[in-house]
């Protein structure tokens, strides 16, 4: 394991290898759910760190039980984005421009699958889910957030996609 300064570009090398992409054949599979997997996927999810406890949002899909829509003997049944796009629009279709982790797959960059305490199953609230991969200090030195202060990026900003490349909403 190593750990990487957060610059966009640094960051998203990381988050490609993770998310996008080829499988790779040395990575180790995901834990099969099999019916005790899934009696015991709250204390497993526990214990992959993920916060649980309050959660307030829980994914339709997830809260029906309907675990083989994308998990399948111990692997995804395809990759990201397909495996969101099966149920959710297409932004690539939607959008002229595409979010960086949004083109390549990324989707649980900023969404846990299964649940979560923010809205829109978000891992990260408010301008936190933007500098887990921006450098704040970069984005400050633009002038166009001179005035920023705690103002959510997404109130100007698409956090998927847009009609140019600044993907405004
Ligand atoms: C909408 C798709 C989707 C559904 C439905 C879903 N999962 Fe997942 N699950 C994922 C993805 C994607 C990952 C990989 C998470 C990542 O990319 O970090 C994952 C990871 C996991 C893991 C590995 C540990 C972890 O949390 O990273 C377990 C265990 C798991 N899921 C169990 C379940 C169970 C049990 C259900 C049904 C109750 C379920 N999943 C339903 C998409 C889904
Ligand atoms: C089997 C169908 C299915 C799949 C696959 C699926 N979703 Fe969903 N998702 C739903 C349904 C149903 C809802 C609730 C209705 C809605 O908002 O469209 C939902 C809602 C959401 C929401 C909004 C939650 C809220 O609180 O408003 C997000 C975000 C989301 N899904 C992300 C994802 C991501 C990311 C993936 C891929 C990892 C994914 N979904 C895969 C069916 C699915
Ligand atoms: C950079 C972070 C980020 C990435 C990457 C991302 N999302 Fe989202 N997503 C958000 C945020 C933030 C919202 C809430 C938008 C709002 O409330 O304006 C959202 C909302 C949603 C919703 C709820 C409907 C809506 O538009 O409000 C769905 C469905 C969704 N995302 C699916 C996806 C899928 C599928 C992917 C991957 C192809 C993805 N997201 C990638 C941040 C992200
Ligand atoms: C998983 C990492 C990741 C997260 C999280 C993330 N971004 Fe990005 N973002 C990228 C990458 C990668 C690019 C493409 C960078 C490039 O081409 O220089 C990008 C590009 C952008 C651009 C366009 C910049 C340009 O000059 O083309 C904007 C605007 C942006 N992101 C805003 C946001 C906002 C707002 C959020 C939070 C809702 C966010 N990003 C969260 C990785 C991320
Ligand atoms: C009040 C509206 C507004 C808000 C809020 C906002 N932005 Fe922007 N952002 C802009 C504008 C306008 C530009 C285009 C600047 C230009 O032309 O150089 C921009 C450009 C960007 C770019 C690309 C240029 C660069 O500086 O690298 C990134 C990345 C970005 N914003 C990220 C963010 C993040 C992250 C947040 C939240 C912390 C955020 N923005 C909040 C208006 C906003």
């Amino acid at each position: 394991m190593f750990f990487v300064a957060c610059s966009p570009t640094a960051t998203y090398k990381v988050m490609s290898t993770l998310f996008d992409g080829v499988p790779d054949p040395n990575a180790k599979p995901l834990i099969a759910v099999t019916d005790s997997v899934k009696t015991d996927s709250l204390a497993l999810l526990e214990a992959s760190n993920i916060q649980i406890a309050g959660s307030s949002v829980i994914h339709e899909p997830y809260k029906s039980n309907d675990c083989s829509n994308c998990h399948n003997d111990g692997s995804l049944t395809m990759q990201q984005p397909e495996l969101c796009y099966q149920c959710h629009e297409d932004f690539n279709k939607k959008y002229k421009y595409l979010h960086g982790p949004v083109a390549s797959g990324g989707c649980t960059a900023c969404h846990n699958p299964h649940m979560s305490d923010y809205k829109k199953l978000v891992l990260r609230e408010g301008q936190q889910l933007c500098y887990y991969c921006h450098d704040s200090k970069d984005v400050l030195k633009n002038e166009a957030h001179a005035d920023l202060g705690e103002t959510n990026c997404t109130e100007c900003h698409n956090p998927h996609g847009g009609e140019d490349k600044y993907i405004f909403k």
